[in-house]
């Protein structure tokens, strides 16, 4: 039995032991997957604790994924440019190799309702984490340009910088002909709206939130009142995130992730 661990705080809302169940089900593989509190200043020596007691592997959420950037002792090129880790792998050698799952995930359920970022219009609403997480795999996909929106412009400048196709958003008339609309805030999380023209969602094809939940989210509630576009939230995300880390894992193909979407879905409803 290998044991897996996703840490948080807070941590008890999360779907990652149910998803990683349905993964282990498929291979028959025998897990124990468990989430676990963390103190906020807690995490290293829980992280160093787990580990030093046999942990397989770990998924790191809120607020710890910058903390488990600084803790691995190898970092994969996703990780790197991002700053944060949600997955620890223990190496043979000793130490940890960090990565980061959420752009591969987010592209992956991208792909996968049928939308190829190539050549594409890219809007990212937010420049916090959750953009930082992803900005590498996106611009790997061959965007024709990406426009970053944040209600902190300065942010949004600063993740810009070194790109040449990414543009930070200071006045929406610099922005025309938008495809594709990713909201990357937690503005969702709150019922709130991120500012976005409705002319530019009224334009796009594709919207999607990361955020995802029972019934659809404010900020696609609020498209879909203005935009045909073709709307997902963040749960085929979720899913694809963790498939990735049952691969690294593993060593393993990557799991169905349809059924699980399904399944959580279901769940939710
Ligand atoms: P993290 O870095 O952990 O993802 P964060 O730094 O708080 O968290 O980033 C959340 C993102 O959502 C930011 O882009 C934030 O905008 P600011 O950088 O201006 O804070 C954005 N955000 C959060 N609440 C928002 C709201 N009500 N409207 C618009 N943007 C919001």
């Amino acid at each position: 039995m290998r044991r897996f661990c996703v840490f948080g705080n807070p941590i008890s809302h999360s779907r990652s032991p149910d998803i990683h169940a349905l993964f282990a089900k498929q291979y028959g593989h025998e897990i124990s997957y468990k989430k676990q509190l963390v103190s906020l200043h807690g995490f290293a020596r829980t992280i160093a604790t787990e580990f030093n007691q046999g942990l397989a592997g770990a998924n790191v959420t809120v607020p710890f994924k910058q903390q488990a950037w600084q803790q691995a002792t190898k970092l994969t090129e996703e990780a790197r440019v991002s700053g944060a880790v949600n997955t620890l792998i223990p190496l043979p050698a000793g130490g940890l190799l960090g990565a980061n799952t959420d752009g591969a995930g987010l592209l992956r359920d991208i792909r996968r309702q049928g939308i190829d970022i190539a050549g594409r219009r890219v809007l990212i609403l937010g420049a916090g984490g959750a953009t930082r997480g992803v900005l590498k795999n996106i611009l790997d996909a061959n965007p024709e340009t990406v426009w970053i929106a944040n209600r902190t412009a300065i942010k949004a400048q600063q993740l810009g910088d070194g790109h040449a196709n990414v543009r930070a958003v200071t006045t929406w008339q610099t922005v025309s002909g938008v495809d594709i609309v990713i909201n990357a805030t937690s503005a969702s999380l709150s019922g709130k709206l991120p500012d976005v023209p409705t002319t530019v969602l009224g334009g796009a094809q594709f919207v999607y939130d990361m955020v995802y939940g029972p019934g659809r989210t404010s900020f696609l509630a609020h498209t879909a009142a203005v935009s045909e576009a073709q709307l997902s939230d963040g749960l085929g995300m979720l899913v694809g995130q963790a498939a990735e880390s049952y691969r690294l894992w593993w060593q393993c193909e990557l799991p169905q992730i349809v059924p699980v979407i399904e399944h959580l879905r279901h769940s939710m409803d």
